[in-house]
Parts: structure tokens; C-alpha cells; sequence
């Protein structure tokens, strides 16, 4: 614990504190920004590129919502995410109509292993579309502050100029230091607006041109999944190694087919059984299932999101007996040290004994 002279110890919130809307600021149309602070007044302690997982009260049950945080953790007074509310959505639409300053809301994090952080390099590349920006305005905001030289070409594709979220804030920082590198691209221009950038769909000419030396550079993308895959084509087309290609998604991961030492596999057949010993339920099931997919079958209701070990939101406590657990970064080293579990990607064997 830090202590400032003459003043209390400082803080780290964690997830036990529910986080307090402070403010809510448009950006662009569709696009807000929400601002958060724990009641306690702890301070975030986070890397710039981690996620947090919301949980959103709709009226019929809580739904988990895995945002981004646009904040860096060189300012940590405040958390923010900013959300971009598709037509279908509901839990984002939910925190556009009624998530006001004063409330309160649970959140799960923050997690996520998309961070520069992991990967220290001299160069940077950050290739986002629409709000895939947020990581990359952390990222950003994280090596300005810092105050040493950075060197960051930093790629937005948007639909129109209009559309581009945090634009005067990056312009800004890219006016005080050399080393950011702002190129916009855009599908068509504004209305009445003339436009001299970029313009069409990102490509490989429009790389070169961007960042004539990308081969040097550490790579991070983050937008829709055929974004993604359009930059990783690109990339790979040209010779790029993929070792320092790094992007976020929120959809699950593409099967890997991974050598898992045979007695580590669930067994076909083999049966097992968990005992929910916060509820009192014990139920036998095969080795196969999930920990969160007995839990429904038992009428239990372990809070999910993602449901494939990204988002950390069904981390739960294991009291005894063993799991087979392949996650995708939503949990620990240390929260596996001290017994956690993500209960979706988790399956039992033999007897187990979980807190929920
Ligand atoms: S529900 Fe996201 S990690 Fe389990």
C-alpha cells in the first residue's frame, strides 16, 4: 500500500466495488463515451488495452457486455468505456437510454491480454476500424503520458470523417510529439466537407504508403472480424511475421487444434459430479460438460458472457477436487494459483466442489 504524506492509503479498486457513472459524453453520432469512478474513490490499476465486463440490468436479467477501456491507466482517477450502439443491440442501448450519472453498475475486470504492454517494441502499428479505436486510444494515451518518445503509426478506418471517434483528441496529442502518426481513411467524405485523406477500403498500397517500414513495427488490430482478416491478409501477403501481428476480438477464437496430452482430455463417457456448495445443489454429469453447463442443468445461475474464456465474468472459486481448464486469457496466473476457475471453459472430473 502507497501512502502520501499526510493522507490515507491509496486504493486499487477491484470488482467487489461497483463502479459509479459519473458522466456520459457523446463522441460521435451513435458513439458515447461513460465515465466511471469506484464510490471508495480507489484508483484503476489496469494495462492500456484490457477489457472490462459490464453487467447491464435489462429487465429480465442481467445481461455481461464486454467493453474495451478507452481510458488510459496513466490517468487513474476514472475508468471509461466507449460503446458504439449497434441497431440490434440491447445491453449498449440499454446504457445509452438509462445509464446516468449517480448510478451504479457491477463490473467484471479489468482482464484481456491485448496490451503493448506484453510486447515492448521500438515500432508500433495500430490498425483499428470504427470503435475497435478504443484499445488504440488507451495504448496511445498511455505512451503520451508517459512522456518518453514513442513511435506509433496509428491507422483509423471510419465511414465518413465525421465518424471518427477521439479524432481531435489524437490530433492533439499528435500535435505535441513527434512520434504519433495519424492516418485517417475513410469510405466516403461528409457532405459539403472536402476531404483530401485517404479514401476507399485499407489496403496494401495504402499500408506501404502509411508505414513504409511496417515490416519493423509491432502490429495491433482491433475492428469487426472481415476487418481483421482483410489487415491479416494484407500483412501476411506481404511477407510480414505474424509473430507481431496481435488483434482483439470478442468472438470466439478459431479452434486451434493444440497437443493436449492425452490424460488431460475429458474422457468420452466418464462420468463426474460438482457439488454448488453456496446452493446446496450437487449434480452429476459427464466429464465432457462444462461447469457452467451443469450449473443451468441444476437451475443455478453463474453470471457468463463471452462462454469461452475470454471475459472473465463466470470466474468462480474451486473448493476442492480437479477441472480441465482451457481458457482464452479470462483468468490469472495468480487467480488459478489461488483456485479460481472460469466455469465455462472448465470441465470436472471426478468430484468437484465449486462455490456457487
Ligand atoms: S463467460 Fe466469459 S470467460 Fe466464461
Amino acid at each position: 500500500m502507497t501512502l502520501i504524506p499526510g493522507e490515507t492509503a491509496i486504493k486499487i479498486w477491484n470488482d467487489s466495488e461497483e463502479l459509479e457513472c459519473v458522466s456520459v459524453l457523446p463522441e460521435v453520432p451513435n458513439v458515447m463515451t461513460f465515465c466511471f469512478q469506484a464510490p471508495s474513490r480507489a484508483i484503476f490499476d489496469y494495462q492500456p488495452g484490457q477489457f472490462l465486463t459490464l453487467e447491464i440490468p435489462v429487465p429480465g436479467g442481467p445481461l455481461y457486455r464486454t467493453y474495451t477501456i478507452s481510458s488510459s491507466p496513466s490517468r487513474p482517477m476514472s475508468i471509461t468505456v466507449t460503446v458504439k450502439a449497434q441497431p440490434e443491440s440491447i445491453g449498449t442501448r440499454w446504457m445509452f437510454d438509462n445509464l446516468k450519472p449517480g448510478m451504479r453498475i457491477k463490473a467484471i475486470g479489468p482482464t484481456g491480454s491485448f496490451t503493448n504492454a506484453n510486447y515492448p517494441a521500438e515500432k508500433y502499428l495500430f490498425i483499428s476500424a470504427g470503435s475497435g479505436i478504443t484499445p488504440m486510444m488507451s495504448m496511445t494515451t498511455h505512451m503520451y503520458d508517459l512522456g518518453r518518445d514513442c513511435d506509433i503509426v496509428f491507422v483509423n478506418c471510419a465511414r465518413r470523417p465525421s465518424e471518427i471517434i477521439f479524432r481531435e483528441r489524437l490530433e492533439h496529442m499528435a500535435s505535441r510529439v513527434h512520434g504519433i502518426d495519424l492516418k485517417w481513411v475513410v469510405e466516403g467524405a461528409d457532405k459539403y466537407e472536402p476531404w483530401t485523406g485517404y479514401q476507399g477500403f485499407f489496403n496494401q498500397l495504402m499500408l506501404g504508403l502509411m508505414a513504409p517500414d511496417y515490416l519493423e513495427r509491432e502490429v495491433f488490430c482491433c475492428g469487426p472480424e472481415p476487418f481483421m482478416t482483410a489487415v491479416r491478409e494484407a500483412l501476411a501477403g506481404l511477407g510480414f511475421d505474424m509473430d507481431h501481428y496481435h488483434q482483439e476480438s470478442f468472438s470466439a477464437p478459431i479452434e486451434e487444434v493444440r497437443d493436449i496430452p492425452e490424460d488431460e482430455l475429458p474422457e468420452e463417457g466418464a462420468t463426474a459430479e460438482i457439488e454448488f456448495s453456496g446452493s446446496g445443489v450437487t449434480q452429476k454429469c459427464a466429464e465432457t460438460d462444462t461447469v457452467l453447463a451443469v450449473a443451468r442443468q441444476a437451475g443455478l445461475n453463474i453470471p457468463s458472457g463471452c462462454t469461452f474464456g475470454v471475459c472473465g465474468t463466470c470466474k468462480i472459486k474451486k473448493v476442492s477436487g480437479e477441472v480441465h481448464m482451457v481458457h482464452n486469457g479470462g483468468i490469472t496466473e495468480d487467480d488459478i494459483a489461488e483456485g479460481y476457475i472460469l466455469a465455462c471453459c472448465s470441465n470436472p472430473r471426478g468430484h468437484v466442489i465449486v462455490d456457487a
